[in-house]
């Protein structure tokens, strides 16, 4: 199979040198890419920019803001069997993006407008393709977490610990649609994702 994978933050810019931006590491999301591959599967992995070496084999492609994450992703999708969406998309970007850069003197008040959402665009358009995406831990974890895959028409939601963000290792819950529900780890992050492709993308 081919599998698309969105991996890593967004960067919204303010002016030519600022952005927004969050601190995801990409981690999770690469680690998946290689898990496919090793599994025998092919990867394009979407980026925002982080700093880790691409897995080998691997198409990447490169994006800085989500407006780009979705365009490439959407050039993508119709030749994909599958998506694992696990970039760290910024919620919101600057209303306008100045094309000088700002000047830093006084207070000022950003705008902020929504930024497209990724996962639910694509899978609008899943047909009988299988869409993995991840939810954070907070209080009622398990609850949102399901909700969420309602809302955005996900097959699996995988539950990310809080302490997941930036680390190597990690915890989480897999929910299915289908009402089912598994613990994995805590692991490392590599034989994470390498359990998870065993469980959604077993080899061909
Ligand atoms: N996602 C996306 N495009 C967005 C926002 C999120 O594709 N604009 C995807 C993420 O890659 C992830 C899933 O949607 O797979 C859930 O992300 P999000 O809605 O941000 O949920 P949480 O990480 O749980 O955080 P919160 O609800 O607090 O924003």
């Amino acid at each position: 199979m081919k599998i698309l994978v969105t991996a890593g933050p967004t960067r919204e810019p303010l002016d030519p040198v600022r952005f927004l931006g969050n601190r995801s590491s990409g981690k999770m999301g690469y680690a998946f890419a290689e898990a496919l591959m090793a599994a025998g599967h092919q990867v394009v992995l979407v980026s925002g920019p982080v700093a880790l070496k691409s897995p080998s084999r691997v198409k990447v492609i490169a994006v800085e803001t989500a407006r780009e994450m979705l365009a490439a992703c959407r050039r993508e999708w119709p030749g994909c069997d599958g998506l694992v969406a696990a970039a760290a998309v910024a919620d919101w970007r600057p209303a306008k993006t100045a094309r000088k850069k700002l000047d830093g003197s006084g207070p000022r008040t950003l705008s902020l407008v929504p930024n497209p959402d990724i996962l639910a665009t694509l899978a609008r358009r899943k047909g009988n393709r299988q869409v993995v995406g991840f939810a954070l831990q907070d209080r009622n974890g398990e609850k949102k977490a399901l909700m969420k895959l309602e809302k955005k028409g996900m097959d699996w939601v995988i539950l990310n610990g809080l302490v997941a963000q930036g680390a190597s290792s990690a915890e989480v819950v897999l929910l299915g649609k289908d009402g089912s529900r598994e613990k994995i780890g805590p692991s490392p992050k590599k034989i994470l994702a390498k359990a998870l492709v065993r469980r959604l993308f077993p080899s061909p």
